[in-house]
């Protein structure tokens, strides 16, 4: 099996679509550039399990729309399940990891692909690796939409990366800011000034 290779992003600051625009400072990448590069993801699933079943373990609840396009186009047998890890997070500051839904899947001998939607300091990825390698799947690999390398803590790498990042708070496409943005059709940088008043209480917002 050989790895995709992330795609770096050519970075422009397109403006936000109209609805968008008082709260969504620029879109980073479009719906069109995410459609493109989730397809060239599949076709390296594809390659890379042909002729295996793969059980794909998503994290709840950022991946929701990655998953959806990612498996759509995927002709591979698989079967799917979800893991809930929730870091409990000051706005967009990583706090202690908890989980809030356990694997029901038995990945005892099987192909496991790890999916969620952002790499960034890497503790969330590392836990959940850890626990399922536990469980003695036959291969786990990982796959990301977007990494946040400038902000890696622990030594983990996913194995198929949609887009490296800049160090920039992100929203849409699944990604959240205290719950909310995550049904943006694109991948955007919120206004500063909200950033900021969220987070002032002091209250975990989550
Ligand atoms: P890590 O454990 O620090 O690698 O963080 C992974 C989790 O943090 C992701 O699954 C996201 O839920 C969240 N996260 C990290 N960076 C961002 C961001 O820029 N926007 C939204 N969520 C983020
Ligand atoms: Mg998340």
């Amino acid at each position: 099996m050989q790895p995709a290779t992330a795609q770096s992003l050519v970075l422009k600051r397109r403006k936000p679509p109209a609805p968008w625009r008082d709260e969504v400072e620029f879109v980073l990448i479009s719906e069109v550039q995410i459609a493109r590069r989730v397809r060239q993801l599949t076709t390296a699933l594809e390659r890379d399990y042909a002729g295996r079943e793969l059980v794909i373990v998503a994290l709840l609840s950022g991946t929701v729309m990655f998953l959806a396009d990612l498996i759509r186009h995927l002709s591979l047998p698989l079967r799917l399940d979800f893991i809930g890890v929730s870091s409990y997070r000051a706005g967009t500051q990583a706090g202690e990891l908890i989980f809030t839904k356990e694997l029901r899947l038995d990945v005892q001998g099987r192909d496991v692909l790890v999916v969620d939607d952002i790499l960034d300091t890497g503790r969330t990825l590392k836990r959940v690796t850890a626990k399922l390698q536990a469980l003695r799947p036959r291969t786990l690999r990982a796959c990301v939409l977007l990494d946040k390398t400038a902000r890696r803590i622990e030594p983990v790498q996913a194995d198929y990366v949609g887009f490296k990042i800049p160090d920039l708070f992100v929203v849409g496409y699944g990604l959240d800011f205290a719950e909310r943005y995550r049904n943006l059709p694109f991948i955007g940088v919120l206004k500063p000034e909200l950033y900021q008043s969220k987070t002032s209480a002091g209250q975990p917002w989550r």
